[in-house]
């Protein structure tokens, strides 16, 4: 099913939640809507479930208008973050809920929502499960029930509101894999909804980056964690560290900062220059603007704290196994390599 949004808005008193997004999702595809808290994300979904109406605005799935569709009738499969599963109900009964409330007429004989629920059982790797309560299981499983309950009504588009947001980090990446697996099996065109920029890229087809009810950037992941469009994004990608600095010829001019391996295609003027830790490597140098203020050692890297002489910190990642390493310790001057960096224009007052 392709989903198209066009020009909608959406507003809850005087806050606008939505400003005008434009959005077409592809049959099949598995996008990934990406943003900070209160940005609208939660909003969007629940517009296309039909549990919220927009302002203004177009919703069409495979050309039909869903905004004239009741929501039971656009058997829509949704998992939000800490879905409630019915706790009294088993693992089976669970998942067969939405083949079990169908009218009448609609409704799958009782051995055929049996089978549908064994077989789904089998492709979400939870046969054992079946016959426990929601409350004899761990957290992942009872997510991947939740699943099995969205899917279940064979849906016409998946809805994903932060499903592993409660879970920890182990957990949340074997879900991943595990469910762009699923994903790929049944080809059912999908939203998933997180604010973590590495679940979003390792599991979605596309990323969409939304910030204060607007779409700012839409892309694949190298895209944009290497071109990001605004300052918002590069920051929101984890490129925290922000200097100012000066575009000359084309280049990045900056104190200290090794860049003529980073053209810019700004014209001439102040610009803002944005890094993550992990891409910068320190390099000792005595004459460097950066000393060392401070090293702690998280295991795999030492995370670096270095000031300059106007009292600037900024932090730096650098792998404890890196050849570099054994030369850094507090107090040692250094220049600093960036492996790959943004630059902005500067912000005009
Ligand atoms: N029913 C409502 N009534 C009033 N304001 C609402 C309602 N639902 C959402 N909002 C507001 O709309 C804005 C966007 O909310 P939304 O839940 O879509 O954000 P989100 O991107 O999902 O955030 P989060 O990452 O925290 O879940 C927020 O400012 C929120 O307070
Ligand atoms: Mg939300």
């Amino acid at each position: 099913m392709t989903i198209e949004i066009a020009q909608m808005t959406k507003s809850f008193g005087r806050t606008e939640v939505l400003r005008g997004i434009d959005l077409t999702v592809a049959d099949g595809e598995l996008v990934a809507l990406l943003g900070p808290s209160g940005s609208g994300k939660t909003t969007l979904l629940k517009i296309i479930a039909g549990l919220e109406w927009p302002d203004a605005g177009r919703l069409a799935v495979d050309g039909a208008d869903w905004l004239k569709l009741d929501p039971q009738d656009r058997r829509i499969g949704f998992v939000f973050q800490n879905y409630a599963l019915f706790p009294h109900m088993t693992v089976r009964d669970n998942i067969a809920f939405g083949l079990t409330v169908r009218p009448r007429g609609e409704r799958p004989s009782r051995a055929d929502i049996a089978r549908r629920v064994d077989e789904l059982l089998g492709f979400l790797q939870i046969d054992a499960l079946g016959d426990r309560h929601p409350a004899q299981l761990s957290g992942g499983q009872r997510q991947r029930v939740a699943l099995g309950r969205a899917l279940a009504i064979e849906p016409t588009v998946l809805l994903l509101d932060e499903p592993f947001g409660a879970l920890d980090a182990a957990v949340r990446r074997d879900l991943r894999q595990w469910l762009r697996s699923v994903h790929d099996a049944t080809g059912t065109t999908t939203i998933f909804v997180t604010h973590d920029q590495e679940e979003a890229f390792e599991l979605a087809d596309r990323v969409v980056v939304l910030d204060g009810g607007r779409i700012v950037q839409s892309g694949d992941a190298a895209a944009i964690h290497d071109a990001p469009a605004s300052p918002f994004v590069a920051n929101f990608m984890g490129a925290t560290i922000e200097l100012p600095v000066a575009v000359r010829g084309g280049r990045v001019d900056a104190a200290g900062i090794e860049t003529d391996h980073l053209p810019s295609a700004l014209p001439d003027g102040p610009a803002r220059l944005f890094m993550r830790p992990e891409d910068l490597t320190p390099i000792p140098d005595p004459d460097g603007p950066w000393t060392i203020a401070s090293v702690t050692n998280t295991g795999a890297h030492l995370r670096l704290v270095l000031a300059d002489a106007a009292g600037t910190k900024i932090p730096a990642d650098l792998r404890r196994r890196s050849p570099r390493a054994a030369q850094i310790a507090p107090g040692v001057r250094v220049h600093l390599r960036p492996e790959h960096a943004s630059v902005f224009p500067a912000e005009t007052a």
